[in-house]
């Protein structure tokens, strides 16, 4: 079992270069199924979560390789399957976005039925189901499998989503780019990863409007063809860095960033005492003094990112006072508080709601890695702890943080990896 060995206590210093964004790249990767030709993908992040993917298109028939460092090419010229129910499919995710491509491009589709998740619970997808309907899809789940079909045929049609879903937007968005008709997604996520989705079809040829704003208009086309992409900066995988600088102090520059997607970001860095200079792909954040308490609420795109909010909950740990995090997107990812109360944090979990009393320090301890963004967390707050922690289940960080060891040694983080 491999883990994580952080010596903390001592300030940041350096460069960190940013890798391509998780999130927008398993998006991409299935909607390049569509392509009647060979998709390039650049800046890639070869992260466990996008390996898994690449297989799980290779398990059916589809080219899909790392040809170079961070570059992917993809050719489904040979793909002839609406149907992926592997294990690969259960465990991860973001197969889900399978529904939505084989819908486009097939008119049916089977895909296994997403698992739950360590903090969202059942993460249910309601409102993917709602927006294949409106395009004609029957859509049912029989023996774990969702299955869709359009005996109909397919049409483009409005879609108004009842909440805010990135994975929503991003499947009706790949079932309607191949559909005939207009689609028109209303109440639609903004995230950049969202933009970064519509310029990769377009790329291919589609003809999408609006997204970035919550109403998203999809033309349909008959065909899509290869080409060659450049995925956005991770924006999350800033903003962790950018935490760690602020929880152990020092000072430690992103690039190749859009500081604009990390507006919110910084906001709350700097409300809790961080200086940020930022220039048009780097941000800087320096901090010297005491952390300030602040309230922080999640929200979709423009809002505070959910997922950026365990990693601020481990810098407000050592905060000068009470600070309350509200999680309106996922309202029990708190389970990180367990584990950062074994250094000596100090947090209230509430409905919806962790309330974080500031501690003058905190000390290493054993940990483990519940989720993503919560294994983040407990490395942030291991680097600003005295002594030694040990960060298990990091296959969990993995999925989502390319090289991050290598990244926090070069701005002079005593971290390792330690295998068994
Ligand atoms: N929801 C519904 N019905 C649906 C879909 C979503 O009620 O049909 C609810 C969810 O239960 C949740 C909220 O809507 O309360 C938002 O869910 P959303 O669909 O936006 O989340 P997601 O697409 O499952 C993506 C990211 C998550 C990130 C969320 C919110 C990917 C692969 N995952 O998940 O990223 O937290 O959006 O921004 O893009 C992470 O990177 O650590 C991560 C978990």
């Amino acid at each position: 079992m491999d883990k994580y060995v952080v010596r903390g206590g001592k300030p940041l210093f350096g460069d960190i270069t940013i890798s391509g964004a998780k999130n927008a790249v398993v998006a991409i990767i299935p909607a390049a199924i569509l392509a009647e030709g060979v998709c390039r993908i650049e800046n890639v992040p070869l992260v466990s979560d996008v390996l898994t993917e690449l297989e799980i298109l290779r398990e059916l028939g589809v080219r899909a390789d790392v040809v170079a460092p961070g570059v992917v090419e993809i050719d489904a010229s040979r793909l002839h399957t609406h149907r992926a129910v592997s294990e690969l499919n259960q465990k991860f995710r973001a197969s889900y976005y399978l529904l939505g491509a084989f819908l486009s491009k097939f008119g049916k589709a089977e895909v296994s039925m997403p698992g739950g998740c360590n903090f969202g619970g059942a993460r249910p997808i309601d409102q993917h189901i709602k927006g294949f309907e409106a395009l004609g899809a029957e859509v049912f789940v029989e023996d774990g499998i969702i299955k869709a079909y359009t005996p109909n045929g397919k049409q483009g049609a409005h879609v108004y989503f009842d909440g805010v879903t990135v994975g929503g937007t991003v499947n009706v968005m790949l079932a309607a780019v191949l559909t005939p008709g207009l689609t028109v997604l209303e109440n639609a996520a903004r995230e950049p990863h969202i933009v970064d989705l519509a310029n990769f079809l377009n790329y291919m040829g589609a003809e999408i409007m609006g997204a970035g704003t919550d109403i998203i208009r999809i033309k349909g086309v008959s065909k899509l063809h290869g080409c060659t992409y450049s995925i956005i900066p991770d924006q999350i995988e800033a903003g962790t860095f950018l935490a760690a600088a602020a929880a152990a102090g020092g000072s430690v520059t992103v690039r190749n960033v859009t500081p604009k997607h990390l507006e919110a970001t910084l906001k709350a860095l700097q409300d809790a005492g961080a200086l940020i200079t930022e220039g048009d792909d780097y941000v800087t954040l320096s901090r010297a003094g005491r952390i300030l308490p602040t309230n922080i609420k999640a929200s979709p795109y423009p809002g505070f990112p959910t997922d950026m909010q365990p990693q601020l909950a481990a810098v407000l740990t050592l905060a000068d006072g009470v600070s309350v995090i509200t999680d309106d997107v996922w309202d029990t990812r708190f389970k990180y508080a367990e584990h950062l109360e074994r250094m000596g944090a100090q947090i209230s979990v509430q409905p919806r709601q962790a309330v974080i009393t500031g501690v003058s320090s905190l000390q290493g301890a054993e940990m483990s890695a519940c989720d993503l963004r919560a294994g983040a967390a407990m490395v942030i707050a291991a680097l600003a702890a005295r002594g030694e922690s040990v960060i298990t289940n990091i296959h969990y960080v993995e999925r989502g943080y390319e090289n991050i060891i290598q990244k926090l040694r070069q701005v002079g983080a005593d971290i390792e990896l330690v295998s068994e």
